[in-house]
């Protein structure tokens, strides 16, 4: 039995986006900057994709979508974009949950003698709106809060973020990439001005992306090259994996409201299928959370009987019963560094090399959860001294 539950990692392709990819590249692979037929075809294809993805995120003007290579590409054209245009160095507002690649552009700007605040957050990783209105400043010109974290599933309070935000002035910037297409995004009652999502975690295929950009706000390229996507993004379109974004988008909408339940189902399903295990405690809200996300830790008291058992331990032991999960946000999990997530959210370091993340998607069953679970009881009853959590 093979079971992936690493779906905040990549999700796999759907076919309707692995079949729109391939007619793309035998039939409509011109360059879309062309102006003669090929291009013009190529362009169709980006065209339908953008409005694809405005109406996933209830964006009224298509042209405030602008495709990027992905999550992590949208994430910097957001920041250093805003921060580009500044000939001295400002003050920019984030949280101390964000994903690598808001913390990367965020310290480069603080190499260039930006200053940047990082919010707390509480133990389940939400961030108070009062620490965000006491933190901003007169060139305080951008916040960027993630909206839903990737390793521990935890949502935060856009909407209020964001009008604190803008009723200051400043510009906000939301990283949805683990929300966009699993929970509903309205850009207009989120009044937010930046908001970045990925292809790969809806079913798309690797390579595309998107930033959302109110109309109005003036960024300065990261690329510089042919002007593409209205010169905010130079290099010739990724066409099949844009097409594929598209449509994922598409169905993500179709299939959302079901989706959505049928997830927190079967997300609920596990976390009670554990709640009487004493080895192991969730991280992250259990109520403000992605409707597909699980994480969890070993808990401390036991976890001392077997100091080198870690996050990675289980996921190593799970792997070998055929269950894909992860230790914690997948583009740390090369590294056995405490988690700087749930170091901001209060754990010590010890505890934050322990957490382990599952995360559900389109195909995952119920049989898949039952079966999860005692797995994971089972390989942790192994890894501990005997009895401890048998
Ligand atoms: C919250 C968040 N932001 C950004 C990214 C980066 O997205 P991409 O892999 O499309 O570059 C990820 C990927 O895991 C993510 O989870």
């Amino acid at each position: 039995m093979q079971i992936y539950l690493d779906n905040s990692a990549t999700t796999k392709p759907r076919p309707e986006a692995i079949a729109l990819a391939q007619t793309v590249l035998q039939q409509q692979w011109g360059n879309p900057s062309s102006l003669h037929n090929w291009g013009q075809r190529a362009a169709t294809v980006i065209e339908t994709a953008r409005l694809q993805v405005a109406s996933l995120l209830n964006a009224r003007d298509p042209e405030s979508i602008v495709f990027t290579s992905g999550g992590t590409e949208a994430n910097n054209l957001a920041i250093l974009g805003v921060a580009r245009q500044y000939s001295t160095p400002q003050h920019l507002i984030i949280s101390s949950v964000e994903h690598s690649a808001i913390n990367e552009p965020a310290k480069l700007l603080e190499k260039w003698g930006w200053q940047i605040t990082r919010l707390p957050v509480n133990q389940y990783g939400r961030v108070n709106p009062l620490d965000l209105q006491a933190s901003l400043q007169k060139n305080t010109v951008l916040v960027s809060i993630i909206y839903g974290q990737s390793e521990v599933g935890t949502l935060q309070p856009i909407e209020r973020l964001a009008k604190i935000t803008r009723d200051h002035g400043s510009l906000f910037h939301t990283d949805a990439v683990q929300v966009a297409g699993r929970l509903p995004i309205d850009v207009e009652r989120l009044g937010v001005d930046l908001l970045s999502l990925s292809s790969h975690k809806i079913y798309g295929i690797q390579g595309a992306g998107a930033l959302y950009i109110r109309r109005g706000i003036q960024l300065v390229p990261l690329l510089g090259g042919g002007g593409q996507e209205k010169n905010i993004r130079s290099g010739t379109q990724a066409l099949p994996a844009i097409a594929a974004l598209g449509i994922a988008a598409e169905l993500a909408a179709a299939e959302m409201s079901v989706e959505i339940s049928r997830l927190q189902r079967l997300r609920d399903r596990l976390f009670d299928l554990l709640a009487d295990y004493p080895c192991l405690e969730i991280t992250g809200d259990r109520l403000y959370r992605l409707p597909h996300h699980v994480s969890l830790i070993l808990s401390d008291r036991f976890a001392a009987k077997a100091k080198d058992v870690t996050g990675k331990t289980i996921v190593r032991q799970l792997n070998m019963a055929g269950i894909g999960i992860s230790a914690g946000s997948a583009c740390h999990s090369g590294k056995l560094n405490p988690s700087p997530i749930l170091l901001a959210m209060g754990y010590d370091a010890a505890a934050a090399k322990r957490g382990i993340r599952l995360t559900l998607g389109k195909d995952t069953t119920e049989a898949d959860i039952d079966w999860t679970a005692m797995v994971l009881k089972q390989v942790i009853c192994r890894l501990m001294p005997p009895l401890v959590c048998c």
